[in-house]
């Protein structure tokens, strides 16, 4: 028997590569009544409606029109455990750890705590249009569980790990070099490749670990090469001036995880803001990621991600959330608040960009631009509804468009999930 053939009929954009200016027609593909033919979670198909409608005459046709299918979003940084911790007031980084964040996250020892948040943090997730993530867990294994055993449910494409941490933190977030080098063979073990799931090794920045757990983390990175490795660098001046104290042999902030072989192109660093020149030639050598957090870093008021000066370098920068200090899930307010960040240094995000930026963009920064973050026949049919008039503000707003650019512009300055008609994983609806 044949799987069941779903046919989306709407307004198909989808890229192949990073848009160079407003006019670079040839990094997309615009198909104005369009479709793509889904079955067993996969694109079979994307093309005009007309001919795919008469190539697979049996399928059920789903009409989006006029709203626009495009690939699921991909937020590259944020944290799970932090689903309460959001809209905390009143501190900047290290404070608004201590004060909010670690007492939250001492909850996540307790499975069905962690359970219960990892169902609440995937809804929001998919509501929002995001259908691949990398996020932090806790450190309590239970919490990593939870996450991997909620995506493997909804068979989502998701990325994560438990945060290493052993000192600088309460009593009940700490594991030590062994405990957390056992726990993460044992989670890769369990989730990594398996399914739609992949394990990122994850010490949550140096502050909060050991020389000792460094070397146990680089220890799992060498075992595990095709596994991701994620964790922060330079979010904030205390922050920067407090790792220099613990590892006083370190060159720079960057040198504490390149000297324990933690520094490849598998590696997230989450903020990657305030950094030496010698920092930005070895993320440009390694091909390590930056990941810009234009949400949180306003939050936090940590500073201004210079998007422009990495990629001149010749630097793949992802865009993510980091919820909790950022205070959107919606990529699309993500973007709103990164074009602001980007103004202030007189720096320009153009439309086509940044949707380019979470969709293939994210995707190729994982390296599964052949897997997520196109429409491209043969990927996965992760797949968002974009709806332009959702709101009555946009409405009037969109009387004024004319073009595709000034249609994604208004989607990226005042959309969110109100402008999220429908968000498919792996071909299913998950709004219902
Ligand atoms: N640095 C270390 N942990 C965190 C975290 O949870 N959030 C942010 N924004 N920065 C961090
Ligand atoms: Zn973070």
């Amino acid at each position: 028997m044949t799987a069941k053939q779903t046919l989306l009929r709407g307004r198909v954009l989808t890229f192949t590569a990073e848009p160079q200016g407003a006019e670079d027609t040839s990094a997309y593909e615009f198909i104005e009544d369009g479709a793509l033919l889904v079955a067993d979670g996969t694109i079979l198909a994307k093309g005009n409606y007309g001919d795919l409608a008469v190539q697979a005459a049996q399928a059920e046709v789903i009409d989006h029109r006029p709203n626009i299918l495009m690939a699921g979003f991909i937020d590259t940084h944020l944290h799970f455990p932090q689903v309460q911790v959001v809209a905390s007031w009143g501190s900047q980084l290290l404070e608004w750890l201590n004060n909010y964040t670690f007492p939250e996250e001492t909850r996540f020892a307790d499975a069905s705590h962690s359970a219960k948040m990892a169902g609440h943090f995937l809804d929001l997730l998919t509501s929002h249009g995001t259908t691949t993530a990398v996020a932090y867990c806790s450190v309590h294994k239970a919490s990593a569980e939870a996450y991997f055993n909620e995506a493997a449910q909804r068979n989502m494409r998701m990325i994560g790990g438990k945060v290493l941490m052993d000192r600088n933190a309460p009593e009940g977030l700490l594991d030590t070099p062994v405990s957390g080098y056992d726990d993460t063979k044992a989670l890769i073990a369990k989730y990594h490749g398996k399914g739609r799931g992949l394990y990122a090794v994850t010490p949550r920045f140096a502050i909060t670990s050991t020389p000792d757990q460094m070397e146990m983390a680089g220890a799992l990175v060498k075992e595990h090469p095709d596994c991701y490795v994620q964790t922060h660098l330079s979010e904030n001046h205390d922050e920067i001036a407090f790792t220099a104290e613990l590892y006083p042999q370190a060159r720079d902030y960057l040198d504490v995880y390149q000297s324990y072989g933690l520094l490849t192109e598998k590696m997230l660093l989450g903020h990657s803001i305030h950094l030496q020149p010698r920092e930005i030639d070895a993320l440009a050598e390694t091909k390590a990621k930056p990941v810009f957090c234009p949400t949180s870093n306003l939050f936090l008021g940590s500073g201004l991600f210079d998007d422009a000066g990495l990629r001149a370098r010749g630097i793949t920068n992802a865009i993510a959330t980091d919820i909790g200090a950022g205070t959107s899930y919606s990529m699309l307010q993500t973007l709103n608040e990164g074009y602001k960040v980007l103004q202030l240094q007189n720096q320009k995000l153009h439309p086509l960009r940044a949707f380019h930026w979470i969709t293939r963009g994210n995707a190729a920064a994982l390296g599964l631009d052949d897997k997520i973050g196109t429409l491209e026949a043969g990927t996965e049919a992760d797949i968002v509804v974009l709806d332009s008039r959702a709101t009555p503000a946009m409405e009037l707003r969109m009387q004024r468009a004319e073009t595709l650019s000034e249609e994604l512009f208004i989607l990226q300055t005042l959309g969110d999930d109100r402008s999220i008609a429908q968000t498919y994983v792996a071909g299913k609806p998950m709004k219902v």
